[in-house]
């Protein structure tokens, strides 16, 4: 089989751009085609000199007949191109939320459009290997998922599918400025953001309903309730995420020595899941497609406390993406994201 040809549609956006990165150095892929609006006609290498070896000028739309495409365009927009290629035949890895819920109502509630096609989005696989590999083999289209959610349902799912906790689920996380993309904004603006730590959408975060569904559909007895809190930091990348919930009266027993043998068998033959010694930070993932988990137990109170850690670009975004295709096409999960994190 000759390599698999890739397209990217919006190549300009930062989860575009870590993407055509991450690709240039997977064996068995070759990207054909790359599109953004802004850059239209000029050298990929040109626009992000960083991807100077590559010879690819981006174009306004696909110009090669290509064998699977990434989306990362905004929501709306995203579904909206995606439809008429999954139709054709094309496999499509949708980086945008435009797939992610299965409930169409939710979309007029959370992103205020009205979904162009409830039917592909029964259809798509919430693309979470940890949780859903089989599906996304079989699949045609993959709804990658947001950075926070991977993080947090990451970091919850163990102790949600064994029913280990109370319902009440408190989820503190913290995302660095291209979290929120690479387009301007005056909340992201250096005076803005550097110096400064900030909670945002305090009446509800647009990944709220991801994290509700993906965690409900592990136990549906347990009924999690989920309080979901975001803040900005002054980082250009990656998302801690703090988790708490009461354990559950009669479980974990043995209390941490219980709770780490939940973590290491869940996620043992995961090659992106690490269940970490120590407290993580999230420069410990930078730049690579790991997860790093550390379970603890705050005796004095009977409360979990699970950390994670993500680049929100790579394990967030562009590497899940690489993860969900190379499963797709029946490739090694981690082909092309064998790099390990950047240090310091
Ligand atoms: N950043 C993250 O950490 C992250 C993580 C997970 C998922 N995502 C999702 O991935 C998608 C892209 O995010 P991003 O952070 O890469 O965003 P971004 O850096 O702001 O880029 C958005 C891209 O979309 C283009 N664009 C903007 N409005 C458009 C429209 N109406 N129609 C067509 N193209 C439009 C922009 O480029 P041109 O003006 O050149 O066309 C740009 O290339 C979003 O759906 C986001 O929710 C992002």
């Amino acid at each position: 089989m000759g390599k698999i040809k890739v397209g990217i549609i919006n190549v300009t956006g930062y989860a575009g751009v870590e993407l055509a990165r991450l690709l240039f150095r997977h064996p068995e892929v070759q990207l054909r085609s790359v599109t953004g609006r802004s850059a239209a006609g000029q050298k990929l290498a040109a626009v992000f000199p960083h991807l100077a070896d590559f010879d690819l000028t981006i174009t306004a739309d696909l110009d090669e007949p290509v064998d699977v495409v990434f989306s990362a365009m905004p929501h709306k927009a995203s579904a909206e191109a995606i439809i008429p290629l999954v139709n054709k035949g094309v496999k499509v890895i949708d980086i945008s939320a435009d797939f992610r819920l299965k409930d169409s109502a939710a979309y007029l509630a959370w992103y205020e459009f009205a979904h162009p096609s409830p039917g592909m989005l029964k259809e798509a696989v919430y693309g979470l290997p940890e949780l859903h590999r089989s599906a996304i083999a079989d699949a045609r289209l993959v709804a990658n998922p947001g950075c926070y959610p991977t993080s947090a349902i990451l970091a919850l799912a163990p102790v949600v599918k064994e029913g280990l906790i109370e319902p009440g689920i408190i989820i503190d996380s913290k995302s660095g400025v291209s979290g929120a993309g690479r387009a301007l904004s005056l909340t992201t603006h250096y005076a803005e953001a550097s110096d400064n730590v900030a909670a945002y959408s305090l009446k509800g975060h647009r990944h709220l309903p991801e994290i509700t569904q993906e965690l409900g559909a592990l136990n549906t007895v347990l009924q999690p309730s989920v309080t979901f809190l975001p803040h900005l930091i002054p980082m250009s990348r990656g998302i801690l995420s703090s988790c708490y919930a009461k354990i559950k009266l009669g479980k974990l027993t043995n209390g941490l020595k219980d709770l780490r043998q939940v973590y290491t068998d869940f996620y043992r033959n995961e090659p992106f899941v690490r269940i970490t010694d120590a407290s993580p930070g999230t420069k410990q993932t930078w730049g690579s497609n790991f997860c790093l988990i550390y379970p603890y137990i705050d005796t004095r109170t009977g409360t979990i406390i699970i950390i994670s850690c993500i680049d929100n670009l790579v394990k967030g975004a562009a590497g899940q993406a690489i993860q969900n295709m190379n499963i797709m096409f029946g490739l090694g999960e981690a082909a092309g994201l064998e790099a390990l994190p950047v240090y310091p």
